[in-house]
């Protein structure tokens, strides 16, 4: 049977109702013969204070005993009757009758004692760090935008497509895969992958675009919901090396009606985070990012900015005459700079922008092809603090065109000949995107550094836990 959570419990109007309590002490203090105890359980911010009262007659043998070892950490069930508390911000707390400590936590050795502690240090204790006040609300944001995302799909009748994890095409072309094997690299066996698992290259996938618009292609609409995994050598607070995408595709769609998608989706995710986790996003607000909730507010009410990559390197130019505006020289044909993103999204915009028609060099094989030959139909959206969220485009649909840009950029056609089947045999326009869950929750909850979004990063030099 399914227990009352905390905050179940903190729904309740108090009517000196019996009940038990269950979760790990936050703190500890007394006062003569009044001992408060927060119990916090996660499923809420905010914990449940218990008091329990010297003064108020006999209690169970062992009771004095068990209180000695509720300590910061320790675990108990803590009974009691629900009462009104006279204490200010809680309407309700906890009369002790009984406490039964399940796990002590030694205050000698327990690493997590109640003073402030800077987010690197428990990034090294990421097994305990989810008990605090800041990773606990992480926690349950991620949940709650994970919950949201499936719903915003499903409602508009996208379908939930599980594509591979372990892969042979390289999607994004970006270089940047983890080889998958069970070759032993101390005995050299014959040189190429025969004796491999897969007997061929396999790969840790960058993204399951290819495969959803396969699904695309049949199913209409369809959306990944899954890790990603990219070796790139960028120790930034942007980048992990295992991340989790949301990729929806969408058939008989353009650019146009791409954008639209991402716009509404991002505005309900942030709609979805103030209106759900209104108590995370209040400490968020208050002690971690200061103004979010009302960054987050104006976002979801906004009409994003949508600009040409040619509009935004002619602002970034004509920003770039005032010497030390960046520290990477704006042209076209580069590749935006997050200093260059963060410019047009905080300065020029104020908000999220849309950036379309990206130069062709610069972007993958599959984006289709805009007349002048020269760019192509991507769209990525960009936000103030982070740059990037999204990243998407039109596909090309053209067989002989996607063919032609596959033979220049040296990729081999007979891999992707299922790829191309799609173009061959009722080939329709279709569009996706990709959001960065990370992302998404940095930018929600204001967290700087993208480590401290996920439960166990994995960046370089780092796949602890
Ligand atoms: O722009 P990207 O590379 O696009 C794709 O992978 C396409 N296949 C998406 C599609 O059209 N279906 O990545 C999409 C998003 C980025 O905008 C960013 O938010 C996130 O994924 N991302 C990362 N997040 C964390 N760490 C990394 N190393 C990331 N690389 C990309
Ligand atoms: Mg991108």
């Amino acid at each position: 049977m399914l227990f009352p959570l905390v905050k179940d419990i903190l729904s309740l109007a108090p009517q000196n109702q019996e009940l038990t309590v269950r979760g790990w002490v936050r703190t500890k203090r007394e006062m003569k013969n009044l001992v408060f105890v927060e119990i916090n359980d996660g499923s809420c911010f905010s914990g449940i204070q218990c008091t329990f009262d010297r003064g108020a007659g006999a209690f169970a043998p062992g009771t004095e005993e068990a209180l000695a070892a509720l300590t910061t950490g320790a675990s108990a069930e803590i009974r009691g009757r629900l009462v009104p508390s006279p204490a200010s911000g809680q309407a309700a707390e906890i009369a002790v009758s009984e406490i039964t400590v399940k796990g002590a936590a030694p205050a000698e050795t327990y690493p997590l004692q109640k003073k402030q502690h800077s987010l690197e240090f428990l990034r090294e204790i990421a097994h305990l760090r989810a008990r605090t006040n800041t990773f606990g609300a992480v926690a349950r944001v991620r949940n709650r935008l994970a919950f949201a995302v499936h719903r915003f799909f499903q409602e508009r009748g996208f379908q939930y497509v599980n594509t591979p994890v372990i892969t042979s095409s390289d999607a994004e072309g970006a270089g940047a895969m983890f080889r998958v094997t069970t070759l032993d690299p101390a005995k050299p066996g014959p040189a190429g992958y025969e004796g491999d698992f897969f007997g061929k290259a396999a790969f840790l996938t960058v993204s399951g675009q290819l495969e959803a618009e396969t699904y695309a292609c049949a199913l209409s609409r369809v959306y990944t919901f899954g890790p990603a995994f990219r070796a790139e050598n960028s120790n930034t607070a942007r980048h992990l090396a295992e991340f989790w995408m949301i990729e929806p595709e969408t058939a008989f769609a353009g650019l146009e009606d791409n954008m639209d998608l991402a716009e509404d989706f991002l505005k309900c995710l942030f709609t979805t985070a103030l209106n759900d986790c209104a108590a995370d996003l209040a400490f968020f607000n208050e002690r971690i990012g200061k103004g979010v909730t009302e960054t987050l507010k104006a976002a979801a009410a906004s009409t994003f900015v949508r600009m040409t990559y040619t509009d935004a390197v002619r602002e970034l130019e004509k920003a770039a005459e005032k010497s030390g505006t960046f520290e990477f020289k704006p042209y076209w044909g580069c590749d935006l700079q997050s200093e260059h993103e963060k410019f047009l999204t905080e300065k020029v915009a104020g908000g999220p922008v849309i950036v379309t028609g990206y130069p062709k060099e610069i972007k993958a094989f599959y984006m289709k092809m805009n007349d002048d030959g020269k760019t192509v139909r991507a769209m990525d959206v960009l936000v103030p603090r982070l740059g990037e969220i999204i990243g998407g485009s039109q596909r090309e649909e053209d067989p002989e065109k996607l063919s032609r840009r596959m033979a220049e950029l040296g990729m081999n056609a007979e891999d992707y000949s299922w790829y191309l089947d799609l173009r061959r045999y009722g080939t329709v326009p279709h569009s996706g995107f990709g959001l960065g869950f990370e992302r998404l929750i940095q930018y929600v909850t204001g967290m700087a550094n993208i480590r401290d979004v996920i439960p166990y990063p994995r960046a370089v030099g780092q796949a602890e836990f």
